[in-house]
């Protein structure tokens, strides 16, 4: 099995806090990884260093390594907007461009110089599960979109760029229970051709979606491995009683 992302002796401060320590995970090609834990753990600072997203904070500071396919992300000579390329990322929030839902697509494909057209849309709009529903309306604005329609249309702008690996902050947590079905057959589908990694409060969730699961407290990594096996019978006491609801 293919690592696509590795993740060496990682350690992440915001300031003097420690925030991320001794962090060592492999993420697998075409697999569904889950980041679980309580609130504050630092799910997001993690899934944010993979884009580089902390560039724009001047008080943090990482040491360690993040490859992809090989290569550190954080050398020097690595541009960051060809990276947020090939690793995409969708928010808790569904955030769509004030635009129309053809623009939602294009705009990213412009910026990026890659081909803008009305076939290209298409697939990416189809590839994310939204195309039936608005084919006849891709001129309105995205705004207009429920709340699960817009995630799905964020989800499509995303892989309309071919990213590599698509990192999913609680992409479901705004969203009602079907629209969360469909998200998660959508995840399910994409896997064929992504790496991903998602972010959730949600531990039915984790468990349908996700290949691997780990198990994250006071930002260090408790516990790791394969989804069924870390709820079935986690090794760790605090993986027990987080994964039973007895905190977070
Ligand atoms: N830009 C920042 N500056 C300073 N501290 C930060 C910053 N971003 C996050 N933190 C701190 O880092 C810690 C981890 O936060 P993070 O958002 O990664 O947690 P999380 O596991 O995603 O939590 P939640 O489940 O609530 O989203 C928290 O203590 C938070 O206050
Ligand atoms: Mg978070």
């Amino acid at each position: 099995m293919k690592s696509k992302l590795v993740v060496e002796h990682l350690n992440l401060w915001f300031g003097s806090k420690q925030v991320l320590k001794d962090i060592n995970i492999e993420f697998e090609e075409n697999k569904v990884t889950a980041l679980i834990g309580p609130s504050g753990c630092g799910k997001s600072t993690l899934l944010r260093s993979f884009n580089r997203m902390h560039d724009l904070y001047p008080e943090a500071r990482i040491e360690g390594h993040i490859r992809l396919d090989e290569r550190e992300i954080y050398q020097k000579d690595i541009e960051v907007t060809d990276l947020r390329k090939r690793i995409g990322m969708v928010f808790q929030k569904a955030n769509p461009f004030p635009k129309s839902i053809y623009d939602n697509i294009t705009y990213g494909l412009k910026i990026n110089n890659l081909t803008a057209d009305k076939a290209t849309v298409q697939k990416a709009l189809e590839e994310a599960y939204i195309w039936d529903e608005v084919k006849d309306d891709l001129k309105k604005p995205a705004t207009r979109l429920s709340g699960g329609q817009q995630q799905r249309l964020c989800i499509a702008r995303t892989v309309a760029l071919r990213p590599e690996v698509i990192l999913m902050d609680e992409p479901c947590s705004a969203l009602d229970p079907v629209s969360t079905l469909k998200i998660e057959e959508l995840i399910h589908h994409l896997k064929k051709n992504y790496t991903i990694v998602i972010v959730t409060h949600n531990m039915q969730q984790a468990q349908r979606v996700a290949d691997k699961t780990v198990f994250m407290y006071l930002g260090e990594i408790i516990e790791q491995g394969d989804t069924q096996q870390i709820f079935n019978s986690p090794q760790h006491e605090t993986t027990r009683n987080y994964i039973h609801g007895h905190f977070g």
